[in-house]
């Protein structure tokens, strides 16, 4: 009939996929991927002072925090359902070893103390690097002419990994991208008494834009240059594969991808590879972007981060390290 558009789903068979999408419990039902707090880990930067409190601008809702500030935030953390932690120390001094990072009496050494006095049930993760503490800001120590010395680097890697377990961190993780630190720390660690101490390896690290707000939030820019010359070019996923592999090898108990929004595929194929558990970091720059959209108005920033995290799991993370960790856990109980 000229002019009828009219479609008769009588002629051929239509599947009906919406079936399963009547009702808010079938949905629930049929869902292939749950976030649960379980799984998450809401990063934490700590610094000296008391009573310090300072917003990180391109961060909305991060701080930097003293030991005593740390402390109340880890309460709020723990209230909100969240049990594991990554930690970073933001010291007052910075030379060109980054000697602070395996100080003592440094603000994360002594916050990681005191969280495992008041707080037994938090799992506390130490971030292992030295761009926070050397006064250049790259990860590792120089040569006189400027490049990261890789095997010089693993030694202070490797005490400073010592001296964060010592104090208190239940797992370290080695972020600084050089060549053999899984295993130097391996193997400082199983000498100095602390075998348990699992290692979570950031293998898989991209040079990335998006870490530009993380430092900012740690002070941790470099000085000159950038870590191109030790994180890995974005381009290569084959490459990330053979990162997690080798630290495997040299004793990684947990590997990571990170960033992770621009690296699911990645995250897909590492969990496709490797039995170990798999993390993936939400990185600073992911959180800025949401809270950014969302202050505008331009995005649900809840449903934007439910999305984000529930995509991460779903490529194949069994661990995400988010920003946006505990108001996740918080946004779940009051769904319920
Ligand atoms: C330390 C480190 C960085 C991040 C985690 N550990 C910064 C960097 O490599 O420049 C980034 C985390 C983030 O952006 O949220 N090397």
């Amino acid at each position: 009939m000229k002019g009828d558009t009219r479609v008769r789903t009588s002629t051929w068979p239509v599947v009906r996929m919406r079936r399963l999408r009547t009702t808010a419990g079938i949905r629930s039902l049929v869902r292939q991927t749950d976030v649960t707090v379980n799984h998450l880990v809401q990063p934490i930067f700590v610094r000296s002072g008391t009573g310090v409190r300072e917003p990180v601008g391109a961060m909305p809702g991060v701080y930097q925090l003293s030991v005593d500030e740390a402390l109340g935030e880890t309460e709020r953390i723990v209230e909100a359902g969240v049990r594991a932690l990554m930690v970073f120390g933001i010291p007052d001094e910075k030379d060109p070893q980054g000697s602070m990072a395996w100080a003592d009496h440094a603000p994360v050494q002594r916050y990681l103390k005191a969280v495992r006095d008041r707080f037994p049930e938090v799992t506390l993760i130490a971030d292992v690097c030295l761009c926070e503490y050397t006064d250049h800001g790259h990860c590792g120590i120089l040569t006189p002419e400027g490049a990261v010395d890789n095997d010089r680097t693993l030694e202070a890697l490797a005490r400073a990994a010592v001296s964060l377990a010592a104090a208190g961190a239940h797992l370290v993780a080695p972020s600084a991208m050089m060549d053999g630190q899984v295993a130097g720390i391996r193997q400082a660690l199983d000498e100095g008494g602390l075998s348990a101490v699992p290692i979570m390896a950031y293998s898989a690290k991209f040079a990335s834009a998006f870490y530009g707000p993380f430092r900012e939030a740690a002070r941790s820019a470099p000085r000159f240059g950038d870590r191109r010359g030790y994180q890995m070019d974005p381009p290569n996923a084959r490459e990330a594969l053979r990162e997690i592999e080798i630290d495997i090898a040299e004793g990684a108990d947990i590997v990571m991808v990170k960033p992770a929004l621009a690296y699911l595929d990645v995250i897909r194929m590492a969990r496709e590879a490797f039995k170990v558990p798999l993390a993936a970091y939400n990185v600073s720059g992911e959180y800025s972007m949401v809270k950014a959209a969302a202050a505008q108005g331009w995005i649900d920033e809840r449903l934007a981060v439910m999305e984000i995290l529930t995509g991460i799991v779903r490529a194949g993370a069994d661990i995400v390290i988010s920003y946006h960790a505990a108001d996740f856990a918080r946004w779940s109980r009051e769904v319920g």
